[in-house]
């Protein structure tokens, strides 16, 4: 990742007070109680909590996942209307709601608000004998919502409502969010980096530029926000741009009906062992073409991992001046093309993959073109 670019004056007093990092991420799904089966068989989350009818909740069912500091929670509607109904119909399954955890909650809504961030709900108490949890909510690109949780104090499962349910995953050694990528609009990513800039005072970092040889293999630009406290959220903001082959950003957004979460990051300290168990769980991953092992120790150099073992569960490799990284990418996890996972292990390198582009778009073309989208 390059250096920082020139842009609006930040606020950092914002960044660092207010913002503490990724609270939890909520999806809104057809079927919650069989996405949280999903994601505790394949991945080896934890659901540890509840909320639904038995809840005193009468319009729709929600089930809290964790895995180290990963928080997921599946949501979906009871019936045919309100905001959860109608934005799977539109979406698919997909994320509503990247949550942040803050000191205070009035105040992180009334300074975003402020900076021109859309309100959807005004800051508010919701409380149970657990205790009591200060919420807020603003809009950020497409029907994507930001909610800031204030929970000091309390001591239930998750938010008031929600009641213990604990069923045991298997653990997968993911333990935390690295980033969330948002894909938007063609000429709209340059809008949102300077959004996320002005309304939370995160940093921009470039990631593709036009002449990159990254684009035209991606077909996207890119550039990557960053804040919270020490820099824990981080969010790299795509758009399509004109490649080789027709943008997968572009199929996102012809699927997903505007823009939205393309893709969540998630860290693991031993991405072998991490992946060679998802696998075996049943989580799909995308293939990355044989010839990109052959030339893997000229463009890497020397790393820490046997090199059969990534080529036999496709793990990428990518380097910086700062060190090297290992991902891998999962298929799409619903019918739509839209939202992925990547399960990544940082070895210094800040970057997000980059030099893995060429290889792993090469990958993603293939699919692409047997669903006849190419
Ligand atoms: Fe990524």
């Amino acid at each position: 990742m390059s250096a920082q670019l020139e842009g609006p004056p930040r606020a950092p007093e914002y960044r660092e007070t207010l913002l503490d990092g990724v609270d939890h991420i909520e999806f809104f799904v057809g079927n919650a109680r069989q996405a949280a089966h999903f994601y505790r068989s394949a991945f080896g989350f934890d659901v540890v909590g509840y909320s639904g009818p038995e809840t005193g909740v009468r319009d729709r069912a929600s089930y809290v996942l964790r895995q180290g500091e990963v928080v997921l929670v599946m949501t979906a509607p009871l019936g045919p209307d309100g905001e959860i109904a109608d934005h799977v119909r539109r979406h698919g399954d997909g994320v509503r709601t990247l949550a942040f955890q803050v000191e205070d909650a009035g105040a992180a809504f009334q300074d975003a608000v402020a900076r021109g961030a859309r309100p959807v709900a005004e800051p508010h108490v919701v409380e149970d004998s657990d205790g009591a949890v200060r919420l807020a909510t603003v809009r950020t690109f497409g029907d994507t919502v930001h909610t800031f949780v204030e929970r000091e104090e309390y001591q239930g499962v998750f938010l008031p409502g929600y009641r213990r349910e604990f069923k045991a995953g298997s653990g997968s050694g993911l333990h935390v969010v690295d980033h969330c990528v948002c894909n938007v609009e063609l000429t709209r990513m340059d809008e949102w980096v300077a959004w996320y800039n002005r309304v939370f005072g995160f940093d921009v970092f470039q990631e593709f530029d036009e002449q990159d040889i990254a684009t035209q293999y991606s077909a996207l630009r890119s550039k990557v926000v960053r804040g919270g406290r020490g820099g824990s959220i981080t969010f790299p903001i795509n758009e399509p741009a004109k490649g080789l082959k027709r943008s997968q950003i572009e199929e996102y957004l012809d699927y997903y009906h505007g823009p939205g979460v393309q893709h969540i990051a998630l860290h693991t300290g031993d991405i072998v062992e991490t992946v060679g168990w998802l696998r075996q769980q049943g989580a799909e991953f995308l293939a990355a073409p044989r010839a990109y092992y052959e030339s893997l120790p000229d463009r890497i150099g020397d790393i820490d991992e046997d090199l059969e073992k990534l080529r036999d569960l496709n793990i990428l490799v990518d380097r910086d001046e700062h060190g090297y990284l290992l991902q891998i990418f999962t298929r799409p996890v619903e019918d739509r093309p839209t939202l992925f996972f990547e399960v990544i292990q940082r070895k210094g390198c800040r970057g997000f993959g980059k030099g893995n582009f060429q290889a792993l778009f090469e990958a993603i073309e293939q699919e692409q073109a047997a669903r006849g989208n190419l």
